[in-house]
Formats: structure tokens, C-alpha cells, sequence
């Protein structure tokens, strides 16, 4: 319990502004509450379902709109609201990319205190907001179904599509696995549909690292640059087919590389601005990249090696 909040109470509260998370923050007698499903504006019945850490908030969810945005909208896909995988089904998508620019303007200010606008635009060739994701992580339950798991819970709800993923990943046949072929230690499957040849799904086993982990390859087409990249199959890649070189064109335009320059790429994976950059100093110039992870490190030294 905290200030008289146990988990299961329901209040109504008056939803205040987005915050980092999927939620939105709201107050009930001096206490903080987090509200996913709703919108700011809104007012909600919300059910307290988490006591936040070191006792200062509570988690909950709307069960109830009172008084609806008019952002609101029914969502696309069935499991909403059950599914932790997405946050703003319930909001119409261009409120969706206001709501995020909302959460990226706040972070900068109050982390890095800059006050700078920010504006959240399509990828170019976005359907909808829908059929986006190139990479998802399946959940599988002790009794072997493949689902998606609850918000913060350790639960596996069935689903039969993932309206967010692209039409290959789903398109792998993933998510209808007869349970009797799945092996008793594998606690989840990665998905994988790159840009350059067939979708992999990588078993990966409940208290282990898979291994072996195939690589797969990824072709960026930017202004500046036109290359195939390998990454581990489980390796980071942007997950959204056009975020590659709509990040590589932004960063060319604003940095403006110049021959001979000298540039960082920090927290480089596998090497895709580093890449655009050698492009833009050339020869005499130089690019210094650096990544945490051995296994990019090892990818981006190979996919940056004609550059050295
Ligand atoms: C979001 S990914 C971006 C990778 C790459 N820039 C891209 O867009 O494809 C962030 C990368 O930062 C790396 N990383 C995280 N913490 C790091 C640290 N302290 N030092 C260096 N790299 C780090 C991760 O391993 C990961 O590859």
C-alpha cells in the first residue's frame, strides 16, 4: 500500500500529461499515479495494478473512460490492452507521434535540460503505423503456446497475429508453432525479417544465450550511402525497414561531414553511421566508432573494412 493506494483499488482521477513509458501521470489525493490505456484530458476510473519502486507511485490501468479524448480511437488490433507489446493503440496515430514527441521533448529537458522542439514524422513508407516491425521477441508459455506477454508480467497471452510486425515476420508461421515441436527449454523465439534474404527465427532458450545465433544481412540505401551490412540475427538493427537511412540522411544533413574531417560514431553497432561518415570525410579523414558489444564490434569491423 501506499498513501492509502493498494493494488486493485479503483479511484477516478483527471489523466495529466504523457510520461517515458506508455503512460500518463495522474494524481489522487497527493499520490502519483501512472495510467496506461488513456490520454491526457481524459478522466478515467483507474485500477492501482503495481506499487512503483521506493514506494513513491503506483502503476495502474484506465478501466474506464469517463470522459473521452478526442484523440481516442478503437484500436486496430484485438489484443490491445491485454498485450504489453504496444502502448497507443487507443490513440489515433497522429496523436500517437505527438504523444511521443511529448515524451522525447520532456526527457531532453529534464535530463539533458534542453528546451528544443521536437516534432515525430513517418517514416517515409510507413502503412498506417501498422506492419512496421522487422525484429519481434515471442514469448512461449510452460505449456508451449507462443504469445506476447502482459504488461510487467511473467504471463503468456496467445496471439494469433502482431499487427505491428511486418507481413514476414508473421508470415513465418511463428506464432501457430504446434506445441509439441517446440523443445521443453525454449523460452522465447526472435524473429528476424532482414532486408536482404529469408526471415530466421532463433530459438532462444530460457536461462541461456542461444548459440549458435545465424547473422543476417541488411542493405541501407541513403543519400550517401548504398551498402549491405551483417548483423547478428539477435544483434541490434533498426527495427523499422525505413528508420536506417531516414537516421543516415538526418544525420548527414545536420552534421554536414566535410573531406578531411574527423567524426565519432558512438554507440555504433554494427556500423551504419560510421559507414555514411567514412563516405562523407573520405579518404583523409577519419571515423572513430565505438561500441560496447563484442559481437557488433566484430560485425562492424568487417562491414566497415573497406573503408580502413
Ligand atoms: C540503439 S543501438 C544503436 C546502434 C547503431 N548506432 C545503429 O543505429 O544501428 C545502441 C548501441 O550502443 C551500444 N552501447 C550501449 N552502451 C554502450 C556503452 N556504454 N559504450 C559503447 N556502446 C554502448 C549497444 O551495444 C548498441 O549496439
Amino acid at each position: 500500500m501506499i498513501g492509502g493506494l493498494a493494488v486493485g483499488d479503483r479511484v477516478e482521477v483527471e489523466v495529466g500529461p504523457v510520461a517515458h513509458g506508455g503512460h500518463c501521470v495522474a494524481r489522487y489525493e497527493g499520490q502519483v499515479l501512472f495510467v496506461r490505456h488513456t490520454l491526457p484530458g481524459e478522466r478515467v476510473v483507474a485500477e492501482v495494478t503495481g506499487i512503483g519502486s521506493g514506494n513513491r507511485f503506483v502503476y495502474a490501468d484506465a478501466r474506464a473512460v469517463l470522459t473521452a479524448s478526442p484523440d481516442r480511437v478503437v484500436p486496430p488490433c484485438p489484443y490491445a490492452g491485454r498485450c504489453g507489446g504496444c502502448d497507443f493503440q487507443h490513440v489515433a496515430l497522429p496523436a500517437q507521434r505527438e504523444l511521443k514527441a511529448a515524451v522525447v521533448r520532456e526527457q531532453l529537458q529534464r535530463l539533458a535540460r534542453l528546451d528544443l522542439p521536437v516534432e515525430v514524422e513517418p517514416v517515409p513508407g510507413d502503412r498506417d503505423g501498422l506492419r512496421w516491425r522487422t525484429r519481434a521477441e515471442f514469448a512461449v508459455s510452460d505449456d508451449r503456446r507462443v504469445g506476447m506477454r502482459p504488461h510487467r508480467s511473467h504471463e503468456v497471452l496467445s496471439i494469433d497475429d502482431c499487427l505491428i510486425a511486418t507481413d514476414a515476420v508473421v508470415g513465418t508461421g511463428v506464432l501457430h508453432r504446434d506445441p509439441s515441436t517446440i523443445a521443453e527449454d525454449v523460452g522465447a523465439f526472435d524473429v528476424v525479417a532482414p532486408s536482404v534474404g529469408e526471415p530466421v527465427v532463433v530459438p532462444v532458450p530460457q536461462d541461456e544465450a542461444p548459440d549458435p545465433v545465424p547473422d543476417v544481412a541488411e542493405h541501407v540505401a541513403a543519400r550517401m550511402l548504398h551498402r549491405q551490412f551483417a548483423v547478428s540475427a539477435r544483434g541490434f538493427w533498426q527495427v523499422h525497414p525505413g528508420a536506417p537511412a531516414t537516421f543516415v540522411d538526418a544525420v548527414l544533413e545536420m552534421l554536414a561531414p566535410r573531406p578531411g574531417e574527423r567524426a565519432l560514431d558512438l554507440y555504433s553497432g554494427v556500423g551504419v553511421f560510421a559507414a555514411a561518415l567514412a563516405e562523407a570525410v573520405g579518404p583523409v579523414g577519419q571515423v572513430i566508432a565505438i561500441e560496447s558489444d563484442a559481437t557488433a564490434t566484430r560485425h562492424a569491423e568487417a562491414n566497415l573494412a573497406a573503408y580502413r
